[in-house]
């Protein structure tokens, strides 16, 4: 005779790996929608001014409490803001902003942008439009609301121009000679190279080979940083996140490793970030 528990037992576990599986598909479909916004984004500047209602806003927080760190261990909050929470009086307004802090610690500001830009990707492949603002600033009331460093702002809603660039010509960015010298990973690279960055700096360069990508930053100076070199960290980890999504979607491993040695010996003008191993399966 069978047995009653073993039977529900059993169809217990195929619900569960069903609505796993389900969850794995989910995830990988979102990754997959994420890497193709790559080829397609841009910053968008001109909105809808109509607000988001509570529903929507709620998803949008979901989405920033799952987003994935570059460091583990670094305390980010973001929050939600309004129009009337941001100083710059000039700006073209948004309905809603993104409000980053971190606590200073380890690669914080790499980290907040390999966090944020996972946001600009799901805004542009969800059809909403953003962008990674530098120099409007939240106000004093939203900076002494965390105990955390302000890092960064993003703006986001409904665009009313259109948000998608049709081919890749449409980038305004360095040839892929211009950031690196590695041959044979241009599937990996191309995604970086497409990368945002703050005045379009393109501040990243990328050395190694093909399974063992180091990261380099340019140098941020005194003069560099009056346009915008202080978000060169924030940049390179816009820059990492491009290309360890574009790993992932070849179904490879970028797995972050720090190569000691390579900090203290820079090629000339240049900062030591990170390096990518590649693992493929
Ligand atoms: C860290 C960071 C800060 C930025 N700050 C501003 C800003 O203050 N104002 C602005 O209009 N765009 C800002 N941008 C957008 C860049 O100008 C834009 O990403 C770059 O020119 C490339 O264009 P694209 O995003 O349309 O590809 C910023 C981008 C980044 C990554």
């Amino acid at each position: 005779m069978t047995n009653p528990f073993l039977f529900e037992y059993t169809s217990q576990r195929k619900l569960l790996l069903v609505v796993n599986l389900w969850i794995i598909l989910c995830e990988i479909m979102n990754d997959n929608d994420l890497y193709e916004a790559i080829f397609k984004r841009k910053s968008i500047r001109n909105y809808d001014s109509t607000k988001f209602d509570q529903n929507r806003l709620e998803e949008i927080s979901k989405g920033l409490a799952g987003l994935k760190p570059l460091s583990e261990g670094i305390k980010t909050e973001f929050k939600i803001i309004s129009p009337d929470q941001v100083t710059r009086k000039t700006l073209n307004k948004a309905p809603h902003y993104i409000a980053a802090f971190s606590e200073a610690k380890g690669a914080y500001k790499a980290n907040i942008g390999f966090m944020l830009q996972q946001m600009d990707l799901y805004f542009s492949a969800t059809g909403l439009g953003s962008c990674w603002l530098g120099i409007p600033q939240p106000t004093k009331e939203v900076r002494e609301s965390s105990n955390l460093e302000f890092i960064i702002l993003m703006s986001f809603g409904n665009s009313s121009e259109t948000i998608y660039r049709t081919g890749v010509s449409q980038f305004k960015r360095k040839p892929l000679s211009e950031i690196t010298n590695i041959e044979g990973a241009d599937e990996l690279l191309e995604p970086a190279r497409l990368a945002p960055s703050a005045v379009n700096l393109q501040n990243w360069y990328f050395t190694g080979d093909k399974n063992l990508i180091h990261a380099y930053s340019s140098k941020s100076s005194f003069f560099r940083n009056i346009i915008g070199g202080g978000y060169f960290p924030v940049n390179m980890g816009i820059a990492i996140y491009h290309l360890q999504l574009a790993a992932q979607h070849l179904g490879w491993k970028a797995k972050m490793v720090f190569e000691e040695g390579l900090d203290k010996n820079p090629p000339k003008d240049r900062e030591y970030i990170t390096s990518l191993k590649i693992e493929k399966p």
